[in-house]
């Protein structure tokens, strides 16, 4: 089977509440973000065999477009579950299982803006040598427009078609509907923001973003963006969007996004045999040694151990750090700012060599540089 089949056979399965068939298709640590499924193969299949006993019902969805990027597949569905929403999913998959899955959905109002339904429109997929082209505008209208908050017509018009198609229920067809619905949100003192965009898949002339921010009035909340587009000559012409509020808890503690750090590095064992690797470097480091000298081999294994507890509770692993502040550790070390750097080049090198790269890589490194200010004494007075 293709991911594709294989994506479509997993939802066939999950409305017909086939336990076995979905089970199967889905690797033994399936990474679940949809919050209401629990994580892991397990986790699945409890939530499959509630829907077959009837504790849940059963959703009714109609896929009604697919697109594949490398080892991902979207889905579009028109979905009953119960009443009628639209629904977008994304998996990912890895040696011929769904390693990783991402879902969103929303209610589908009686009467949208435009008078278009969510899910009709355009279906087939053309201009498959524009598949780079596509994303990279794409990329570009959520990093210049929506990321900056910048809806200025003359900016957005150099993305959309004036014309454009409108399947967002809120806004109405033409580039000027979609101006008169920012401005109707902040005249209601109604924020959208996206914060981050997590995961952007095109095929040929439709291209997906699945992004995180923030939309609403008072005490803005977390909110799941998915948004399809369409495009023609380098111009969106039509749009899907969705967008659903991150709930407060969830069935699991990946997330709707991306996995917490702590569970990126490998958990509690990942993040010690980074230390394994780092840590001998840095005590023998030039600049650093002196800093070590005469401690005794017990001395290093409490020091080893206390650095991993400390690393994996600042990133709510399951552990107690049961030693002293840092800041109160190391004042009196007399740690320069020299010295920091070079500590700093061993802990992103060590990371290259233990294969831990992309956003893992650029959000350990940032961890690690809040640890600066209890670290080099000319910064402890600040903290
Ligand atoms: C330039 C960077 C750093 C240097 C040179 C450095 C140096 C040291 C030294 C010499 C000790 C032993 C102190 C003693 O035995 O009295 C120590 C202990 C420790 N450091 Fe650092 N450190 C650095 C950065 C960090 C960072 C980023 C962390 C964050 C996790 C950290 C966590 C600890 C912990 C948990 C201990 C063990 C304390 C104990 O034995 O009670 N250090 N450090």
């Amino acid at each position: 089977m293709t991911n594709k089949e294989i994506a479509l056979t997993i939802n066939q399965a999950v409305q017909t509440a086939d336990v076995e068939t979905a089970a199967a298709l889905v690797a033994e640590n399936y990474i679940q973000h949809t919050p209401v499924i629990p994580d892991g193969r397990k986790g699945f299949k409890m939530f499959l065999t509630k829907i077959k006993n009837n504790e849940i019902p059963a959703p009714k969805l109609k896929t009604v477009r697919v697109i594949e990027d490398g080892n991902f597949v979207a889905l579009h569905h028109e979905a009953h579950w119960p009443n009628r929403k639209a629904m977008f999913e994304i998996f990912r998959f890895e040696d011929g299982l769904a390693a990783e899955h991402w879902s969103a959905m929303m209610d589908h109002p009686e009467n949208t803006a435009s008078g278009n339904r969510m899910f009709d429109g355009a279906t087939e997929i053309m201009d498959l040598d524009k598949t780079d082209t596509n994303k990279e505008i794409i990329k570009t209208l959520m990093n210049e427009v929506f990321m900056k908050g910048n809806f200025d017509k003359s900016l957005i018009l150099g993305f959309y078609h004036p014309e454009v198609i409108q399947h967002n229920p809120f806004i109405d067809n033409t580039v000027d509907g979609l101006i008169d619905r920012v401005s109707q949100l902040q005249e209601q003192g109604i924020k959208i923001q996206i914060e981050h965009l997590h995961c952007l898949l095109a095929q040929g002339n439709f291209v997906l973003a699945f992004s995180e921010g923030k939309f609403g009035n008072d005490g803005v909340k977390p909110t799941a963006f998915f948004d399809l587009f369409r495009l023609e000559n380098g111009r969106i012409m039509e749009h899907w969007g969705i967008v659903q509020e991150v709930p407060d808890t969830m069935t699991h503690d990946n997330g709707m996004f991306r996995l917490p750090l702590y569970k990126r590095l490998g958990g509690y064992d990942g993040i010690a045999a980074y230390i394994d690797h780092a840590f001998p470097q840095v005590a023998a480091h030039p600049d650093l040694q002196h800093l070590f000298l005469g401690h005794s081999m017990a001395t290093k294994m409490r020091q080893r151990q206390l650095i991993i507890d400390k690393l994996s509770s600042s990133l709510k692993g399951p552990t107690i750090y049961l030693g002293k502040p840092l800041k109160e550790i190391h004042q009196g070390l007399n740690i320069t700012l020299p010295q920091w750097e070079s500590f700093m080049a061993i802990i992103n090198k060590a990371m290259d060599e233990r294969g831990i790269k992309g956003e893992t890589k650029k959000d350990f490194i940032d961890h690690f540089e809040s640890y600066r200010s209890v670290t080099v004494e000319a910064e402890l007075e600040s903290v």
